[in-house]
Formats: C-alpha cells, sequence, structure tokens
C-alpha cells in the first residue's frame, strides 16, 4: 500500500466510559464529546490500515459453531462483500505481509500493553477478527493454553497467518482460520474468552453490527483488546487530507475507510463493563497516523 511518511507530534488521548464507573481521566487537554471527555496526556505514538474473502467452516467441529449462523454466515460474506478477484485479495495480502513492518515496531509497545490484559486471566479461547497476514500472534505467547481463532474474509490471508502462527510457536491445532466476516460470526454466543482486533474496524462494512457480534460471543467477564486508526481532529490538515484520500483508500487498501470515529462507535455499542480507550497518533504512516486503542469489557 502506498504511504506518505512524515512524523507527528506525540500525544495519547484517554476516553473512558463506563456505565459501571463512569470514569474521566485528564492531564493536559480536554475535548467534550457527546458522552465523555476525550483527555490527552503526552506520550509518542505510530498509525495505519487494508482487507478481502474464502471457502468454509465446517473443518473445525471441535469448534462451538452452530449449522444455522455457519450459514447466515455464508450470506452475509456474499451481501456485504461481494467477491473480489482473487489477484486483488492476493496483492492486498502480500502487500500487508511485506509493508508493515516498521509500523509494527513502532506499535510493539502499545501491543505489548494490550496484550497484558489477557494475561493472567482465564483467557484460552481468543478471537481474532480481521486476523489478516497474523501480526498479532508472537503477543499470544505469553498466554498458557491459549487457542487463537481467527475470523477474515480474505481467503488469501490464512497461509501468511499460518506462518506467523507457526513462527510465533503457536502449535498449528492452536489456529483455527475462519473465512468469514466481523458482521456475521459463526460462533455461539458467550463462547470465548476474549476478542481482538487492529486495524480492522476501518475496514468492516458496519462497524455497529460487527461490535454488536463480539459482544454476543464474548463470554461475561470476557474482554476485547483493540487498537484502530481514525478520523484526525476537525478541521485539522491532516484531516482535510484524509477526507480527500478517503474515497481512494477504500478502492485501493480493500475498503479502508480514512475518515471513521471509531472510539465514539466502541463507545456507543455500550459494552456492560464500559471501555477504556486511548488516543494515539503515531508517525510511520502518515495520513493514517491517528488512532485508538484499549480494552471494552463485557
Ligand atoms: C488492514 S488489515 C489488518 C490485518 C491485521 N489485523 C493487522 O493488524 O495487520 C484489515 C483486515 O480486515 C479484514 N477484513 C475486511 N473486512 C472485514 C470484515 N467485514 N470482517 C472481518 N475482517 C475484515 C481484511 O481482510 C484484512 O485482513
Amino acid at each position: 500500500m502506498a504511504i506518505l511518511h512524515f512524523s507527528s507530534s506525540s500525544l495519547i488521548s484517554k476516553i473512558t466510559h463506563s456505565p459501571r464507573r463512569r470514569t474521566i481521566r485528564s492531564s493536559q487537554d480536554s475535548i467534550k464529546t457527546h458522552k465523555n471527555l476525550i483527555t490527552t496526556d503526552s506520550f509518542s505514538s505510530f498509525s495505519l490500515c487494508p482487507c478481502g474473502r474464502r471457502h468454509f467452516l465446517g473443518a473445525i467441529p471441535f469448534l462451538p459453531i452452530s449449522p444455522s449462523s455457519a450459514s447466515t454466515s455464508t450470506d452475509a460474506l456474499k451481501r456485504l462483500r461481494p467477491p473480489k478477484p482473487d489477484w486483488y485479495e492476493e496483492f492486498f495480502a502480500w502487500s500487508m505481509n511485506t509493508e508493515m513492518e516498521s509500523y509494527e515496531k513502532e506499535i510493539s509497545d502499545y501491543k505489548t500493553k494490550l496484550f497484558d490484559n489477557l494475561v493472567g486471566k482465564k483467557t484460552e479461547k481468543v478471537l481474532e477478527i480481521g486476523i489478516g497476514t497474523g501480526p498479532n500472534f508472537k503477543y499470544y505467547s505469553t498466554i498458557p493454553n491459549v487457542s487463537v481463532l481467527g475470523v477474515d474474509p480474505n481467503a488469501k490471508m490464512e497461509s501468511y497467518a499460518r506462518k506467523s502462527a507457526i513462527e510465533a510457536g503457536l502449535k498449528s491445532k492452536d489456529f483455527t482460520f475462519i473465512h468469514a466476516l466481523g458482521e456475521s460470526i459463526p460462533l455461539e454466543d458467550a463462547s470465548v474468552d476474549a476478542v481482538v482486533g487492529s486495524l480492522v474496524l476501518c475496514s468492516v462494512t458496519d462497524v455497529t453490527r460487527t461490535l454488536n457480534e463480539i459482544k454476543r460471543i464474548l463470554r461475561p467477564g470476557g474482554i476485547y483488546i483493540f487498537i484502530e486508526h481514525v478520523a484526525a481532529e476537525d478541521g485539522s490538515l491532516l484531516r482535510l487530507v484524509q477526507n480527500v484520500l478517503d474515497p481512494l483508500q477504500q478502492v485501493v487498501a480493500d475498503g479502508c475507510h480514512l475518515t471513521r470515529h471509531t472510539g465514539d462507535y466502541i463507545l456507543e455499542a455500550r459494552f456492560n463493563g464500559g471501555a477504556d480507550i486511548k488516543k494515539a497518533y503515531l508517525s510511520s504512516l502518515a495520513y493514517i497516523s491517528s488512532h485508538v486503542y484499549g480494552v471494552a469489557y463485557n
């Protein structure tokens, strides 16, 4: 994926919404949103995005996949994400596999802290939405007995993801690739301990529906950890650039939107235990530098 490079100022904001504990943390600036404060403290940052489709699920009988939701899932795949040419999916998977190295280096401290939330709890079954080429596998290695289900509509991601899983030391039986959409996950209610998503809500067709699916499949007490690129500040030069590039980005980066307010969507999904959301500006991926990351509690 073609990316402009520049350095941005280092900032992180923290958004906290919790029905039980409506906490607001502040340090320097604060900006009022419709139902939360977004506060900013100093830190350093990163950024990016992209996406595709494939065959099916019957191959994993040990999973709590209901046949009815599996067929619903196939329908959803066709309806929400019409098939793309093989060459496009292959090219996109290849570019994600080859072009993200510097981004992954820059983001690794953030991811390490985020994935720490999975350690020491009963986290044996994790679903990753939009698993792509599997850049997050290395963060699962500290979690005992973990098995990872990776949902992705781009079948060409599977071989890259399998390779990443093995390189990270996961046994092949502990990774299952599921050809499906975040909007229609073919798993039973309350069937996973955690959901992980990185750079995926920019690409799904329906963000709200995807978040509702995450809530549905998470067990009570389960957590959703995320790191997503988002729209830059309203009125900023970066936002203007994003507005101009957004239509092109969707074409070249498999449906990726540059101007989504993903943090707001996560808050509006109203996870039972609320959500802690931080905001980061990262330097390695230019017009995709604004991010949110954090944890939502089911
Ligand atoms: C930018 S890539 C990110 C991949 C990976 N999560 C990462 O951090 O590198 C976006 C991924 O989301 C997948 N995707 C696109 N639409 C999706 C949907 N509706 N549901 C689930 N995954 C989707 C794409 O196929 C692609 O693998």
